[in-house]
């Protein structure tokens, strides 16, 4: 969490800085924060509470001028949000970013208060600030001084100095948390995502754990973690530069469950072909791997959980291979058990989620056969990590909230499952190519869910006021629930529970009236009836239902019961499609409630913080 974004550069950099942050805004806005140095080495620092406009306005109100700076836009996790607590820090000439999380910070602090340093805020990131300007009296640069000072750092960082007595470069390290240089002509930059860079350029080096780095405008010297000087590999990339704008739409979240039909299209081009899935265009060396794979386990956390939670289904229905989901949080820190031959998949939008992250590190010492992730961010920290990858070609996803990351993760899974249950002679041909017919249908279908959008805008007004929703489905609908009710507390902050609909009567019943609407997903399948079963058991009860149904699933609207047709579309696919009326719903409710849609309070997009 927290945006970073660094420039040397012989013109003016606060306009890119604050460019820069305005595209990482998504990975934390409670306040942000620049400080640029010129040639003669002033340095002006600005820092405002709230969003990153707060902060342009400021920039813009002033001077800032100078070719060397650094920027900030925060999540809080040590402090309150306040503008002393917002970065840069500063300890004498020394100006500090930072990203993550310093464990250790108490210890340090004060070992450093004793040495007569006097602290002005309450962030863990102000001991980095006074650490660099303490080692920098006995090193000979400040590179050598960060080096000394990431020694002495436990937990899971990215870090950004400068000194104002030498504006002529900036120096970074990184340990857990991602930082990336980015190659100009006669300017180099830096930033904890290329989305804040790409205006300036395409060329990319990501710097790997314990790496510490020195930028000039001319040279970017990287030393390893052991301070050996090493090359890192400077790569093209192809990001879409207008990924930061809204286009026609009012937010990110709305142009991104939009963009779904086009990200499934990306995700799968390549990789089916009229009745088949590519299995070499998985990864280099998915065919041995998933020819063996007796085992899957799924780590991830949030919206990413959900999707292995539905994909579950998936691999052992369809390809006969045991498969468990677990949220990263908790299998890092629990003994398990790993079967033979089993495949360790994390799934991540972001790549760089430290939970999960974390837990793959783990898992790699324990004996999985191979570690897969299915991923959206080339180049991230999982990509990096893992014996290979699966990229979902989602574009840059920037609402908070996870929409077309989750679908096309769905697809991908789809794919790998249909891969292996035809390697294992699960699946045959036939089979094969109704799944793939299903996958090549599944972006029209997907365009045919979102012209319900105004009939779901419509049923919004119905949530908006409510302090609670249930959430129902069966079977890989039921993930789907959870995923429903996870879009709308975090968007909407209401209240949201999803059950499996036959769990209903061991408990939930007693929740039910006619102030918490019960939302449910109801397609055709062998569970229909019994679907219709737990229905009538929340009607009796005079809940309000709100059911999404597949067009022949014979719900009747009555009173107590309004029904969303849902055109009928191929079982196997069915579970990523009725996930976008979800979305809209949540999309609708909350912006009745007046929430901030993209960035909802107290989250942020990549959580690169345990
Ligand atoms: O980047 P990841 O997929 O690893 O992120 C995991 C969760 O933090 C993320 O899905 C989160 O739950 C979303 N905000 C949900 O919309």
């Amino acid at each position: 969490m927290c945006g970073i974004v660094g420039a040397v550069a012989q013109r003016d950099v606060a306009e890119i800085l604050v460019e820069g942050l305005r595209r990482l805004e998504y990975r934390g806005y409670d306040s942000a924060g620049v400080a640029v140095v010129d040639g003669e080495s002033n340095l002006t620092r600005v820092r405002r509470l709230g969003k990153v406009q707060e902060l342009a306005d400021a920039v813009n109100s002033q001077d800032v001028l100078g070719g060397t700076g650094i920027a900030h836009t925060r999540w809080a996790t040590h402090g309150e949000p306040s503008e002393a607590n917002a970065h840069p820090h500063m300890s004498g000439d020394i100006a500090v970013v930072h990203n993550g999380i310093i464990e250790n910070h108490e210890e340090l602090r004060a070992t450093l208060q004793a040495r007569g340093y006097v602290f002005t805020s309450q962030t863990d990131t102000e001991v980095i600030a006074h650490l660099v300007e303490w080692e920098l009296r006995t090193s000979e640069s400040l590179v050598e001084a960060l080096q000394k000072t990431a020694k002495q750092l436990e937990g899971a960082y990215g870090t950004v100095a400068v000194d104002r007595k030498d504006p002529s470069r900036i120096v970074v390290a990184r340990s857990g948390s991602p930082i990336v240089i980015g190659f100009g002509v006669g300017e180099n930059f830096l930033a904890s995502d290329q989305l804040a860079l790409l205006s300036v350029t395409r060329r990319f080096m990501y710097l790997e754990e314990g790496d510490v780095a020195e930028i000039t405008r001319r040279d970017v010297t990287v030393f390893d973690a052991t301070g050996e000087r090493i090359e890192r590999e400077i790569v093209e990339s192809n990001a879409e530069h207008d990924a930061g704008d809204k286009g026609k739409y009012r937010h990110f979240m709305q142009k991104e469950i939009f963009e779904q039909p086009t990200a499934l299209i990306n995700t799968m081009e390549g990789r089916i072909s009229e009745t088949a899935v590519i299995t070499n265009a998985i990864g280099v060396k998915a065919e041995e791997i998933l020819r063996k794979v007796e085992h899957v386990q799924i780590i991830a956390c949030g919206t990413s959980y959900n999707s292995g939670m539905a994909a579950r289904y998936w691999f052992e229905s369809l390809a006969g291979v045991s498969c468990d989901v677990e949220i990263a949080s908790e299998f890092r820190y629990r003994d398990f058990v790993v079967r033979p031959n089993s495949l360790l998949v994390t799934l991540s939008q972001s790549g760089e989620t430290a939970d999960t992250l974390a837990a793959l590190r783990l898992a790699k010492e324990k004996g999985y056969m191979s570690a897969m992730t299915i991923c959206n961010v080339a180049g991230s920290s999982l990509v990096r990590e893992s014996d290979f990858a699966f990229m979902t070609r989602a574009g840059t996803e920037i609402g908070v909230a996870s929409t077309k990351a989750f679908t096309t993760q769905l697809a991908a899974m789809l794919m790998m499952v249909t891969s292996i249950g035809r390697l294992q002679g699960r699946i045959n041909d036939e089979k094969e190519a109704e799944i793939v017919k299903a996958l090549h249908e599944l972006p029209a279908h997907i365009e045919q869910a979102l012209t319900l959008d105004k009939e779901i805008e419509a049923l919004a007004p119905d949530f908006a006021d409510k302090h609670h929703t249930l959430f129902l489905g069966r079977g890989e609908f039921y993930p789907i629930a959870m995923e429903a009710s996870l879009k709308l507390k975090e968007i909407s902050y209401i209240h949201a529970e999803a059950y499996a609909a036959g769990e209903l009567k061991h408990g939930p019943l007693a929740l039910i009236d006619a102030d918490m609407p019960v939302v449910v997903v109801a397609p055709s399948n062998d569970l229909l009836e019994k679907l219709k079963s737990n229905v009538e058991e929340v009607r009796a009860r005079g809940g309000l239902l709100y059911v999404f149904a597949d067009q022949d699933a014979g719900f009747e609207a009555d009173e107590g019961m309004k029904i969303i047709t849902m055109p009928h579309i191929s079982e196997i696919t069915a579970p990523i499609y009725y996930t976008v009326p979800m979305q809209l719903l949540s999309y609708h409710v909350a912006l009745i409630k007046g929430t901030d849609v993209d960035q909802p309070r107290n989250l942020a997009k990549a959580v690169t913080v345990e």
